[in-house]
């Protein structure tokens, strides 16, 4: 009797292992992803020289559970999971130029992410195109990125999403840009950037609210009279060298959430054009903007800042505006009243 049961105890373990194991195997060909993926993944851990960063790349684990790799679901249960985003972010380390070829590997990526890689340098690579179908999102921010905005970053049809903020990137918004049929956020603030706006910008993707955000350059010129069609949620041009007419970037029914278009040098009156409904944050300073300020605001109109220009009449009682301090009225050519002195008359 004991050793049946023991032998019965002992056949219940053994199967309970093996079915662990199977669970186990089960599992990690569950987590793991396109044999092509994996070796691009592993080429471009080689091309930083195998840095400890990627210490969870290894070729023993399931490769849609190392670090910063996403995958897709399987398509089926015969299919491998694709590799569909790459986040390598927050290291100092990690040097030398983007392996374009190993990451064009990656032919199901939609979003690739590079964030704060000060050593990673030399200019963004053509191989990128190569993802023209899949790529959706690129970011490359805080980097030592450096040379144009390629022109080529054009043929990349699937990207809606462009933010590459913080470089080292210089020359002009190339023209092609106007051509991304899914373009509807573009971000390369604190570069080099010269030149001039596109006048067409965003107007292939018309039905998208479109996001641009251009502050700390070397931009010259007007905003182009065309932008006043395109539906924006958040212009911010703040800190270039544009001037002239911006005010049609304003207007009761637009969506406009954001405008930003402080340090620059633009003149308009800003009494000629009513504020779009929506607007929550208004920066215009250090401008030459003159006229009246609006007897009424938004009403989710949170940040306002219209100091150091040439407006003129009585700061209006706006509720909530009373809040303001005086900094974002102040260095006006007329304004007087709460919260700057009284006006005398
Ligand atoms: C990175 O490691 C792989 C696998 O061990 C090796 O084949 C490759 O040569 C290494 N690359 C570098 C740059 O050390
Ligand atoms: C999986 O592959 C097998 C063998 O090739 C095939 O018979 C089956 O229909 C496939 N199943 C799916 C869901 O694709
Ligand atoms: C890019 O970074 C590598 C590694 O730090 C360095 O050796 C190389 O000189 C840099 N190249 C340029 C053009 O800055
Ligand atoms: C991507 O590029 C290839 C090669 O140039 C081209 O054949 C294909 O039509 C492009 N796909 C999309 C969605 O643009
Ligand atoms: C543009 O984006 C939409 C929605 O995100 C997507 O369905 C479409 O395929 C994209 N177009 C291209 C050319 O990739
Ligand atoms: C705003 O939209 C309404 C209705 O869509 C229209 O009647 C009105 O003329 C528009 N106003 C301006 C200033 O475009
Ligand atoms: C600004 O526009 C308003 C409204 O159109 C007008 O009454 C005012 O005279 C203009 N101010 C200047 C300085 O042009
Ligand atoms: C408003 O803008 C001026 C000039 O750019 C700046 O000095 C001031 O601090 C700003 N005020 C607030 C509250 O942000």
């Amino acid at each position: 009797m004991r050793s049946s049961s023991l032998i019965k105890h002992c056949a219940i373990v053994v199967v309970a292992v093996l079915l662990a194991a199977v669970a186990a195997a089960a599992a990690r060909t569950k987590n793991d992803c396109h044999s092509g993926d994996k070796a691009a993944l592993l080429a471009i851990k080689s091309a930083f020289g195998n840095a400890s960063y990627f210490n969870s790349w290894t070729l023993n684990t399931p490769c849609c559970e190392w670090a910063d790799v996403t995958c897709d679901r399987a398509a089926s249960p015969n299919t491998t999971r694709r590799v569909i985003g790459v986040t390598l972010q927050n290291d100092a380390s990690l040097a030398g130029p983007l392996p374009g070829a190993a990451i064009a590997r990656l032919t199901a990526l939609q979003t690739l992410e590079l964030n704060y890689l000060p050593g990673v340098n030399g200019t963004i690579p053509r191989d990128l195109t190569r993802l023209n179908a899949t790529l959706g999102l690129l970011q490359i921010v805080s980097t030592g990125i450096f040379g144009p905005v390629p022109p080529f970053l054009s043929e990349i049809t699937a990207l809606g999403y462009l933010r590459l903020s913080a470089n080292k990137l210089m020359g002009p918004i190339p023209n092609s840009l106007v051509d991304m049929p899914n373009l509807s956020f573009l971000d390369l603030s604190y570069n080099r950037i010269t030149g001039t706006l596109p006048p067409l910008l965003f107007s292939k993707a018309s039905g998208s609210d479109a996001y641009l955000y251009l502050s700390h350059n070397k931009v010259t010129g007007r905003v182009p009279a065309e932008f006043a069609a395109v539906n924006f949620w958040t212009i911010d041009l703040s800190h270039n060298a544009l001037a002239g007419d911006a005010s049609f970037l304003l207007g009761a029914n637009k969506s406009l959430k954001n405008l930003d278009l402080s340090h620059n040098a633009f003149s308009f009156n800003l009494s000629a054009m009513p504020l779009p409904e929506d607007l929550i944050s208004l920066e215009i300073s250090q401008n030459d903007i003159y006229g009246d300020l609006p007897e009424t605001m938004p009403e989710d109109l949170s940040y306002l800042n219209v100091s150091y220009n040439r407006l003129s009449g009585i700061v209006p009682s706006y509720g909530n505006l009373d809040s303001f301090d005086a900094s974002c009225f102040d260095h006006n050519k007329g304004l007087c009243g709460s919260p700057l002195p009284p006006c005398k008359h």
